[in-house]
């Protein structure tokens, strides 16, 4: 594979999903071993799960953040966070590009280490494997902070991460399965806007045509995609 001549590119954009953080040991979503396959969101991620057993919800997320402090970035996580020009757009909630140094991720989906409370709207950044607290200083539940099944995006971060796909000249979506929408749309508004297209996946995605497919593991695909030459 030859390596992309970056002196071409202005406003690249990295577009990532659950398979970006699959070698770093965090499940994906869907697929073989997927988490919805092992886990019934209608129990654990939508709203109404929530009100119905705010503790047992939070003790899942819990279990989640001690899963994903027991992985790391891998190389493909490192290469992304030495292009601090590059903007990254990610669907995944477990933080792991900020860990491997990546700044002002766009994080569509929200945080495994934000809460807010619905009562007062306080937020809340719970960086450690057990939450702090469950509950507000208002004497609230928090909520993660999480687009869970039902909810809406945030308008602000939805506008955020179009504009900047708009504008992009080179978009690049990594594992990604494309069936999540709003963000399954993202692809034809990087193909619309004329940006040269690649998606990194071991599976065909779907969602556009791609001027590269990288048919490899993000881990593996990305450092041979931006080794300099
Ligand atoms: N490198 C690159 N891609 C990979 C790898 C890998 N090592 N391993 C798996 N994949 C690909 C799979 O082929 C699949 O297309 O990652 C994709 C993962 O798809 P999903 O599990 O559906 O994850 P994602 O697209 O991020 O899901 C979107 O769904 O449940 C919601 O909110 C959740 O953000 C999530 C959203």
């Amino acid at each position: 594979m030859k390596s992309i001549d970056l002196s071409s590119y202005r406003r690249i954009v990295f577009f990532t999903g659950a398979g970006m953080s699959a070698e770093s040991g965090v499940s994906t979503y869907r697929g073989k071993g997927g988490f919805w396959s092992q886990y019934d969101f209608e129990e654990y991620a939508c709203q109404e799960a929530f009100e119905r057993d705010p503790e047992k919800v939070l003790r899942f997320h819990e279990l989640r953040r001690k899963a994903v402090l027991d992985c790391h970035p891998h190389d493909g996580h490192r290469v992304i966070a030495a292009m601090p020009e590059a903007r990254v757009i990610t669907q995944n909630i477990d933080g792991m590009h900020q860990r491997a140094g990546s700044r002002d991720v766009v994080e569509l989906h929200g945080s495994l280490w934000r809460l807010r409370c619905e009562q007062c709207g306080a937020q809340k950044e719970d960086l450690k494997n057990d939450y702090e607290t469950l509950r507000c200083d208002c004497g609230n539940w928090l909520r993660p902070s999480i687009i869970w099944f039902g909810d809406m995006l945030d308008e602000v971060v939805l506008q955020q991460a179009s504009e900047m796909i708009a504008s992009c000249d080179l978009f690049i979506s990594i594992g990604t399965s494309g069936t999540v929408w709003p963000a399954a749309g993202f692809p034809a508004i990087a193909r619309n806007a004329g940006a040269y297209c690649i998606e990194i996946n071991p599976e065909p995605s779907g969602a556009i045509r791609y001027d590269l497919v990288i048919r490899e593991p993000a881990g593996v695909a990305l450092p041979k995609l931006f080794q300099a030459d």
